[in-house]
């Protein structure tokens, strides 16, 4: 029970990495805000979680949702201790020029504009409570960025560098704030990673991650377990790579 009554809002929490999040963090004994734009996932993940979860639809790329489903946490709960900005998206794999400005637009709303929204929120209800933890999924595309994903890997550069500035100004207010940097995982996302799901592209991957193998969504859950828990509590600023080996 790492996180025993821990309240705790996970966005995209309705497939991939923020599923798994979600089950791990609820068998560790947090209570969530499960937040997701689609409505049908998340209403099966949280009727798999049970009474430990509430869900709310958002989206996290508008205001409005951003600060509503902030509120709930707190209306519900009384407070926020983990703020988790997994929802992301991606632009299908191709090439630089011919990524269309509405995908480009989705891509920043989605991945960054979300993260600028709920620390308007969030970030004043944590100073204000004496402290809280902020983790955001990056990706290894940040760090050591692949041919064809050029808006998205530059979408996840930019949570490495906000990640880092938020930990040292808000350090002094006890919020620790990290970002998660994942290798091309066996999610639903990774067919656009991929640009087509065949035998081919999938060795191609994977024969770069020194590992052998894609990361899995359990493999996110822990890390992410590990950097909300009280065993990370002199850990902040870090953008961990989960990536066997990828981004060396
Ligand atoms: N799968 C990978 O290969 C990989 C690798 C590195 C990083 N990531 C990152 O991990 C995070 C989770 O991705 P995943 O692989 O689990 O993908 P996924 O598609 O399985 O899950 C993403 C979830 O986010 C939700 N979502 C999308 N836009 C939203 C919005 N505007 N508001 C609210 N919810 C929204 C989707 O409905 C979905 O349930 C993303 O930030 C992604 O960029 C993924």
């Amino acid at each position: 029970m790492r996180l025993e009554n821990k309240i705790a809002l996970i966005s995209g929490a309705a497939s991939g990495f923020g599923k798994a999040m979600a089950e791990l963090f609820a068998k560790e004994g947090a209570k969530l805000v499960l937040v997701d734009i689609d409505g049908e996932n998340l209403t099966k993940v949280k009727n798999k979680i049970g009474d430990r979860a509430i869900k709310f639809i958002a989206n996290v790329g508008n205001l409005a949702d951003s600060e509503a489903m902030i509120k709930e946490a707190i209306r519900q709960f009384g407070r926020l201790d983990i703020l988790i900005n997994n929802a992301g998206v991606t632009h299908n794999n191709m090439p630089l020029e011919k990524v269309s400005e509405e995908d480009f637009e989705r891509v920043y709303q989605t991945n960054m504009k979300s993260i600028f929204y709920s620390s308007k929120f969030a970030v004043p209800i944590m100073k204000g409570q004496g402290g809280g933890i902020i983790l955001s999924t990056a990706s290894s595309a940040g760090l050591r960025p692949r041919p064809g994903l050029s808006w998205y890997n530059a979408s996840k550069a930019w949570v490495i560098n906000i990640t880092k500035t938020m930990a040292v100004e808000l350090a002094k207010d006890n919020i620790r704030v990290n970002c998660l940097c994942p290798v091309a995982g066996e999610t639903p996302l990774l067919t656009q990673f991929m640009g087509e799901d065949s035998e081919i592209m999938r060795e191609k991957f994977k024969s770069t991650i020194p590992m052998g193998r894609f990361s899995q969504p359990r493999d996110i859950a822990n890390a992410a377990l590990f950097l909300c828990s009280k065993e990370a509590e002199f850990i902040t600023g870090v953008a961990l790579e989960v990536d066997g080996g990828r981004c060396v």
